[in-house]
């Protein structure tokens, strides 16, 4: 079977964790790469929390790169108490006992990219700045990458501010030079991850399938659902990242618009905020075309395929 080669970069954080558990459990991905930005939390806690997933998963096959500490312009904000001191509270995983195989995950992607035989995907689940800063040091790469599925954004609303989503509001410019890289992505933003949540009762049957994976997970969403269902008054918890990995294993899950999305990185109110053209037929131009914007997610069928992933590591030797 030809494996679709992925690079993941992400900043773990409870549903990046999710996330990478989904992508892992595809036998038909061949993950080249877990790259680490500093996000969620600090590039040592969110590095770390990415070794702690591939130990438990049993795939310490892939390796780890840590990568920009912090965005362009400004000193890094972290999301705080959404994922607690270490970045990925909840879970009862000792310390890692492997090591990243580098602090370059820049350097890493790129040599993937060079010497890839196929144009890789590229999954972005955190703060954009690693990929933002290869497009720039790496342009003739751009042709090495199919596509890029990115949690970020949104058209409707922010959670970082009222018009932004913070893996974009944290670095703008780092969002912007993605956007503008003329390479394809699909957007998932919080229009479509606040529909794509789990309810107590839903994932509480992780618990059932006796396997440390689901135990883990099952570990993230308990801590996890605080902030979403206590702090925010959602129904359930949302598991923001997992969507990028959802749409890239079944894009019939969702529905989306091609459209074009940019990033305002100078309002004083509205900086970070993304800027999706909604208006109706004639806009935009077939040419300022660069997004596939999900808008809407067949929630059981996700939780279906997010459960079936966790429950996979009960199958195998982890
Ligand atoms: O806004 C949601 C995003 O911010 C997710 O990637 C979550 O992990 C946090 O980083
Ligand atoms: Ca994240």
């Amino acid at each position: 079977m030809k494996k679709i080669p992925i690079i993941f970069d992400c900043d773990p954080g409870h549903d990046d964790a999710i996330a990478l558990v989904m992508a892992l459990a595809r036998e038909d991905w061949d993950i080249k790469a877990i790259t680490t930005v500093g996000g969620n939390n600090t590039i040592k806690n969110v590095t770390e929390n990415a070794l702690r997933i591939l130990e438990v998963t049993g795939r310490t096959d892939i390796p780890v790169a840590s990568g920009m500490e912090g965005p362009f312009l400004k000193e890094l904000v972290q999301t705080g108490k959404f994922h607690g001191k270490s970045g990925m509270d909840g879970h009862h995983l000792p310390d890692p006992v492997t090591k990243a195989a580098s602090d370059d995950a820049v350097g890493l992607m790129a040599k993937i990219l060079e010497e890839s035989d196929e144009p890789v995907t590229l999954i972005i689940t955190g703060v954009f700045t690693n990929v933002a800063v290869l497009l720039l040091a790496y342009p003739h790469l751009k042709s090495k990458i199919s596509k890029i599925s990115i949690m970020g954004g949104s058209y409707y609303r922010g959670n970082w501010s009222p018009i932004a989503e913070f893996n974009v509001w944290a670095d703008p410019e780092a969002a912007d030079v993605v956007m503008r890289a003329g390479i394809p992505f699909d957007m998932y933003g919080l229009d479509v991850t606040h529909q794509a949540y789990l309810k107590r009762e839903e994932y509480a049957e992780l618990r059932t399938y006796n396997n440390p994976v689901a135990d883990f997970i099952a570990d993230l969403f308990d801590f996890f659902s605080k902030s979403c269902i206590e702090d925010r008054g959602h129904p359930g918890c949302l598991v923001h990242d997992a969507c990028a990995v959802a749409g890239l294993i079944d894009p019939s899950l969702f529905r989306y618009i091609d459209t074009h999305v940019q990033m305002d990185m100078d309002g004083d109110i509205t900086r970070g905020g993304c800027v999706v053209e909604l208006r109706p037929k004639g806009w935009p131009r077939d040419d300022e075309v660069n997004s596939k914007v999900a808008v809407w997610v067949d929630r059981i069928g996700f939780m279906k395929l997010l459960l079936d992933s966790c429950a996979y590591f009960g199958k195998k030797e982890v």
